[in-house]
């Protein structure tokens, strides 16, 4: 795909794509509840058609009317065995989460996916899930898809301290504990998004965190009734647009409906950090969302580290690219879980942005980036991975001369409608979008 600059900026209202993470879940609580549960908003990208399908294929009824998702809840016990082995693409969320479902399932189930996927570290999730009584193996014992899972129904509840700040492996463990009698509890490194543990809630269900964040109580067994959920915007694709509407000069953009769950809000606070002009209105406390206006701005660089990984982990490559136009070192550190991503994003995110004319160093943990520098077009490549794809294509709106990405097609994992959504701020698209 060739990619121009723009010189006119970026303009207009955006509604932002529903949160990717978000829209997982709520098939899966839909499924594992009993009675019905409406999905509005849901994101219909490649990663979470691909948890929409494998439900199907385990016997749960799910309807698409172009608007509302209907999902008739069998409940923990009405699950059935495929027999055949269920693709579930690119989706790092769907093989994990599914892992731990499936772990408290009375039959065998093979999980597989593209060459990413196959790439993916599991044992991660492997292991506790194993401690608990399930058996999960890899493809010839090691530890990458195809996942193999041979469920129990009698799952013993688990004390772990999460090895890695990952919320799905604290998912999978979760999902497990909810078919375990008894209560298990999972210490987390740090604190990541919990999507799983508000929707446990939001289902009839109970689970606790203790006050520091990242202590969590689970007792299984439960039961979940069906729920009408309204998934909001990912907050990981208005990313793409805040930093778009920061670097690009000339552009102001009104991005409605971000999702503002604060295990997720780290890329607002490290734009502030970095002197954005960016503001956050209509704060609709009960969706967790809020409306974001966001204008070209004067950026000072910044050190990103600790805590707030987790809470920006997929707006990293995109973090990256606008730390290349503040002034000063920006500093990424504490953020290895990059390199098992859909690609290793540390490498990829440095490489590419390298080509551009970026002045940007891998280290073992992250980047270090010196800005500002002007970025030239080149030919890129998003390797597949839809949020590197994304980056990239933001870089060519600010590069001298014409970008050529191989590979855009990775954008539909999470934001189908990403090119088209340029191309309208960009004021080509078409006048009713
Ligand atoms: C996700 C958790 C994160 C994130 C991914 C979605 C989730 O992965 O990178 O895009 O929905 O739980 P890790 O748990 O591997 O950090």
């Amino acid at each position: 795909m060739k990619l121009t600059p723009t010189s006119q900026g970026l303009q207009g209202t955006l509604q932002i794509p529903a949160d990717k993470s978000i829209s997982h879940r709520s098939i899966m609580f839909g499924a594992l509840a009993e009675g019905t549960t409406t999905i509005k908003n849901f994101l219909r990208g490649e990663d979470c058609l691909a948890t929409l399908q494998a439900f199907k294929k385990l016997g749960v009824p799910i309807t698409d009317d172009g608007e509302t998702i209907t999902v008739t809840g069998v409940g923990f016990n009405g699950l059935q065995a495929y027999d055949t082995p269920i693709d579930i693409g690119n989706s790092g969320t769907t093989i994990r989460l599914m892992m731990g479902i499936l772990a408290g399932q009375p039959f065998i189930t093979t999980l597989f996916g593209d060459d990413s996927l196959a790439k993916r570290p599991m044992n991660r999730v492997m292991l506790p899930l194993n401690q608990m009584g399930a058996k999960l193996t890899g493809e010839k014992n090691s530890e990458f898809p195809p996942i193999t899972i041979v469920g129990s129904k009698n799952l013993k509840p688990l004390t772990y301290h999460l090895p890695v700040a990952s919320a799905q492996v604290k998912s999978a463990i979760i999902f497990a504990a909810l078919q375990a009698s008894g209560t298990s509890t999972i210490i987390e490194k740090e604190a990541t998004r919990n999507h799983t543990e508000e929707m446990i809630k939001q289902f009839g269900g109970q689970i606790e965190t203790a006050s520091d964040g990242k202590t969590i109580t689970v007792k299984g067994p439960q039961t979940f009734t069906g729920q009408e959920v309204i998934v909001p915007g990912d907050i990981s694709s208005a990313a793409f647009f805040l930093v778009a509407g920061a670097i690009i000069p000339n552009s102001q953009l009104l991005l409605t409906n971000v999702g503002i769950n604060p295990s997720r809000t780290g890329i607002i606070d490290v734009m502030k950090q970095m002197t954005a002009d960016l503001t956050l209105d209509h704060l609709d406390q009960q969706n967790q969302a809020a409306t974001m206006t966001i204008k070209t701005s004067q950026l000072k660089a910044t050190t990103i580290s600790g805590e707030i990984i987790p809470r920006l982990i997929d707006e990293l490559p995109i973090i990256a690219l606008l730390a290349t136009q503040a002034t000063g070192k920006t500093i990424i550190k504490d953020a290895e879980e990059l390199k098992v991503k859909e690609t290793n994003r540390i490498d990829a995110t440095a490489a590419e942005l390298r080509k551009m004319g970026a002045d940007i160093t891998p280290t073992d943990d992250g980047l270090v980036i010196q800005g500002p520098t002007p970025l030239h077009g080149a030919v890129v490549d998003s390797r597949g991975d839809h949020r590197i794809g994304m980056m990239l294509a933001v870089a060519s709106l600010i590069a001298k001369g014409e970008t050529q990405l191989l590979r855009p097609e990775a954008v539909a994992v999470s934001y189908p409608s990403f090119f088209e959504d340029i191309q309208t701020l960009m004021g080509k698209g078409s006048e009713d979008k």
